[in-house]
Formats: structure tokens, sequence, C-alpha cells
């Protein structure tokens, strides 16, 4: 709304321009968007300056970003993808699950959670096609005060052995393959079958991933198993666990890996084992903790 005011008008220059362009979002009644709108239009304002963008660059700029919002669809994220190569969802997700000492660490939801995980028994194989190395995943949901969390929700979703999701390879593999939704039995434990997955590359085939070679980095993750763990009164997470010995543990293109999160996959060769959770021997095992955040009361 523009009002007439008796202040002398402060006309837009070069040294003023930030101060000028956020004094624009002042009327904003939502004080926490005119925080936001302001502090962005300093920060594009001192990028701007600091590199001194000229007329050429930020249409190159706008022009990769039209590319970015026109690769999205309902199955397919380019801005999250961009945001991810940029750190950004990784600051984003340390600054909003600032976990006390002992709870689980969170890391990115990724582009692949698209469709909902099927209800799965425990100890049920979410393997659904052949191939891969046979896996037991163990694990238990627990309050940061130890107090196990009978009937938490588990859910998991993974790449198979070559590093693709059922989302990819729709018309090879069957729907939901690599994917289940877990209930902790009475003592916050689960565990399910499935199998080893491989590290794989985020979708190269848009702007982002012309962004990553122009820049000589390159696109892969290292191999990885998703969690979201939520039960009730308690914050849920979203992370992963990573293959110990994975290559790419240390350049994880989304900047993803915590050191708490790679846990071994060891090799157990005992039939009787293997005959108590229904798999060939011999075969993986890894096992999580997850420790959720009680929400305030
Ligand atoms: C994933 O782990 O599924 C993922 C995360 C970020 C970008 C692409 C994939
Ligand atoms: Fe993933």
């Amino acid at each position: 709304m523009s009002s007439v005011s008796n202040e002398p008008r402060l006309v837009f220059t070069e040294d003023n321009s930030a101060e000028v362009a956020a004094a624009a979002f002042d009327e904003t009644t939502d004080p926490r968007l005119r925080d936001i709108l302001r502090s962005l239009v300093r920060h594009l304002h001192a990028f701007a300056k600091d590199v001194e963008l000229t007329q050429t660059e930020w249409e190159a700029g706008i022009e990769f970003l039209t590319h970015t919002g026109q690769k999205c669809d309902a199955t397919r994220q380019e801005f999250i993808l961009l945001s991810d190569v940029l750190g950004l969802s990784m600051l984003v997700d340390s600054i909003t699950n600032r976990i006390p000492v002992g709870a689980t660490e969170t890391t990115v939801l990724g582009p692949f959670h698209m469709v909902d995980s099927p209800p799965r028994a425990l100890g049920d194989d979410i393997s659904l096609a052949d191939g891969g190395e046979p896996c037991v995943v163990t694990g238990t949901v627990a309050s940061v005060d130890g107090t196990p969390l009978a009937g938490a929700l588990v859910d998991v979703w993974q790449a198979d052995e070559k590093g693709f999701y059922d989302v990819q390879n729709p018309d090879l593999v069957p729907d939901l393959n690599l994917r289940g939704l877990f209930n902790t039995d009475a003592n916050g434990s689960f565990h399910f079958k499935t199998i080893v997955p491989a590290h794989y590359p985020i979708p190269t085939d848009g702007p982002v991933g012309q962004l990553l070679e122009r820049t000589k980095r390159h696109p892969y993750r290292p191999a990885h198993i998703h969690f979201i763990a939520g039960a009730a009164g308690h914050h849920p997470i979203t992370t992963h666990i990573f293959v110990d010995g994975s290559p790419y543990l240390d350049s994880d293109a989304v900047f993803g890996v915590k050191e708490s999160l790679v846990v071994e996959f060891s090799l157990v060769d005992d039939p009787q084992q293997a005959e108590y959770y229904g798999t060939s021997n011999p075969f993986r095992h890894a096992h999580i903790d997850l420790v959720l955040t009680a929400d305030p009361s």
C-alpha cells in the first residue's frame, strides 16, 4: 500500500540498493515473512556486489532457474535437487533438527520417498526382485531417556544392488520394491530382510546434472538405506544408515553423510542365525538404534 509521507525520498543507487529494496518489504504484516524477505534481499544484493554480477551472467542465471522449474513435475523436483547439491537442504536440516546429545542424527529426505511404503510384518523381506546380497537389518526405536518405544512406525526405502529405486525402473521391478512400513514390537525392536544397496548417481538428466558436469563435480551418493521413524509424543526423524566402506562416503554429492550414521554391514556366516531370520547363509547384518526426542509437554 502506498502512503504519502514527508520523509525525503530515498533514491535507489548502487551503494544503497540493499537498504532501499529491503525497506520495500517494511509493511509486510507477517513479521517472520518480513524478516526473511528483508534478509534475502540484503544477501542477494551483497552477493551480486561481491561477484560484480553482469547483466549477461544474470540472464544465464535466470535461464538456468527457468530450466530448473521446467524440469519439475509430479515425480521430479529439480529445485530440491538444486538445494541438495548446494548444501542448502542439509543446512536447513541441521538448523531444524538441533538434537540433544544421544538422539539420532538426521539427514536429507531425498526425492525418492514419492510413494507410500507398504505396511509389512516384522521379519518380512522388502526385496521383491531377484539379485543382490541378502541382508538383515535389525533396529530399535527409543526415547532419548532410554525408554523403548513400542508401536513406533519405521518407514524404510532404499536403492537396489545396481543403485536404482523402484520408481526409476517401473517396467523391470515390482511396484514398491525395497520399501516397507514397520511397527516396532513391545520392546521397541524391529527387523526386516533386504539386500545390500549400492551407491548411485542423483538424477543428472536436468539442469542440476549440467551444473555438476560444468563444475567437475561427481553426482554420486554413497550406499544407504533411508528411514523415517515416528512415535506418539515424539518428534519424527528422517535419516539414513550408510554402508561402511561404500565409495563416496567422503564426497556425497548432497553432503548427507554424518559419521554417526555410517554402519558396518557385517558378514554373518552362521546357518542357525540364517535359519532364524529365514535367509540364506552367509548374509550381511546391519543394526540401527533410532533415538527420538520427546515433544515438549
Ligand atoms: C536420495 O538419497 O534418495 C537422494 C537425496 C538427495 C538427492 C537425490 C537423491
Ligand atoms: Fe537415497
